[in-house]
């Protein structure tokens, strides 16, 4: 077996945490040949919260996980870490909207992102799922100068899983029948799910998304508005924010990561923008990727037209304002 590679979860007394751990610690990410140590940040006063994490990880009796580091130390928690998964951050609650949060959480990922560049391993992934994730991606990056930048990633593929289901279910056919439906922009209200360069497999034979659904109204309209929403909807439905899916999502977008895509599949992730199709520069904007090597590549060559056009400015404008905000906390910090 291989040597055990260390993992840091943030927000680890939370609820997707809750979710995440356990799937991180049976092998759903790294692999199942791929013993943990498993690194667990929150806050001090989280810390009797987390004992009961740790106790429950160690009932799980999980083969693969070698040891859990419960810390409210990000020096202990990001200690020659090779993957990291940044969860904690304020929750946005019932009709909060996201930029109130920006600014309590931005600072978290400064700091973060300092400890990183000081303890952490070159190469580590990093994955946002904190709120604002795309921002608090770029902020992170920026306070981890030592570390590559495309090394610092941003998490819509909740987005993208929902927006993959709403045109199963339409259509009728299994999840893993729809392929390459994606997520522009940012990780917010303003996302465009974009369902033009998706393919769907019906009846042993593959056809656009755009064809088989044939309803332009729908996939121009309600499509769009559920999946930019469903967050809310979720709240509202719980009364608190999507965890299980949110962690299933994590789980799959360091899977893709880490192991890479098959040929042809795309997946959604928050990126350094390079200003690939028109999208402002410098701002960590989701893109479809391909993976090799654990490499990211923005896929090139799609077409968008003046509606999806109009889409990416829309977000795109939201992602530069809110690096305007962060920055301008950040740096009066
Ligand atoms: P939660 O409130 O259950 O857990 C957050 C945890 O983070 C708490 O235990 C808290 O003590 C901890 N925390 C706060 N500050 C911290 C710090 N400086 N260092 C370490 N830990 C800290 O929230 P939940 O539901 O687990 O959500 C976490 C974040 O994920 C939120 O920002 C939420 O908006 C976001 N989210 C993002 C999604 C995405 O698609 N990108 C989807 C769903 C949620």
């Amino acid at each position: 077996m291989a040597e055990p590679i260390r993992v840091v979860v943030t927000g680890a007394a939370g609820q997707i945490a809750y979710s995440l751990l356990y799937m991180i610690a049976r092998g759903e990410v790294f692999g199942k040949e791929q013993p943990l140590v498993l690194h667990l940040l929150d806050i001090p006063p989280m810390m009797g919260v987390l004992e009961g994490v740790v106790m429950e990880l160690a009932d799980c009796a999980l083969p693969l996980l070698r040891q859990v580091i419960p810390t409210a130390d990000p020096a202990v928690a990001f200690k020659d870490v090779a993957a990291a998964f940044l969860v904690g951050a304020m929750p946005r609650k019932e009709g909060m909207e996201r930029k109130d949060l920006l600014s309590a959480n931005v600072k978290i990922f400064k700091a973060q992102g300092q400890a990183i560049d000081q303890h952490a391993r070159k190469d580590i992934k990093v994955l946002v799922v904190g709120n604002p994730a795309n921002t608090n991606a770029l902020v992170c990056s920026h306070y981890a100068p030592s570390i590559p930048r495309e090394n610092f990633t941003a998490m819509t593929r909740l987005d993208q899983n929902r927006a993959t289901a709403q045109i199963a279910a339409k259509l009728g056919v299994p999840i893993s029948a729809v392929k390459n439906v994606v997520i522009w922009g940012n990780h917010s209200s303003t996302q465009f799910p974009d369902p033009s360069n998706g393919i769907v497999e019906i009846n042993g034979s593959t056809k656009r998304v755009w064809d088989a659904v044939n309803d332009a109204a729908f996939l121009q309209g309600n499509f769009v508005e559920t999946v930019q929403k469903r967050g809310a909807a979720v709240i509202a439905a719980r009364k608190m924010s999507s965890a299980m899916s949110a962690a299933k999502a994590a789980c799959d977008h360091m899977h893709d990561w880490w192991h890479g895509t098959t040929s042809g599949q795309f997946v959604s992730m928050g990126v350094l923008s390079d200003g690939s199709y028109g999208a402002p520069k410098d701002v960590v904007f989701s893109f479809p990727v391909e993976i090799s090597n654990g490499k990211w590549k923005i896929v090139q060559g799609l077409q968008l037209d003046d509606f999806a056009k109009s889409k990416l400015a829309v977000t795109g404008k939201e992602l530069e304002e809110e690096k305007g905000e962060a920055m301008a906390v950040c740096s009066a910090d």
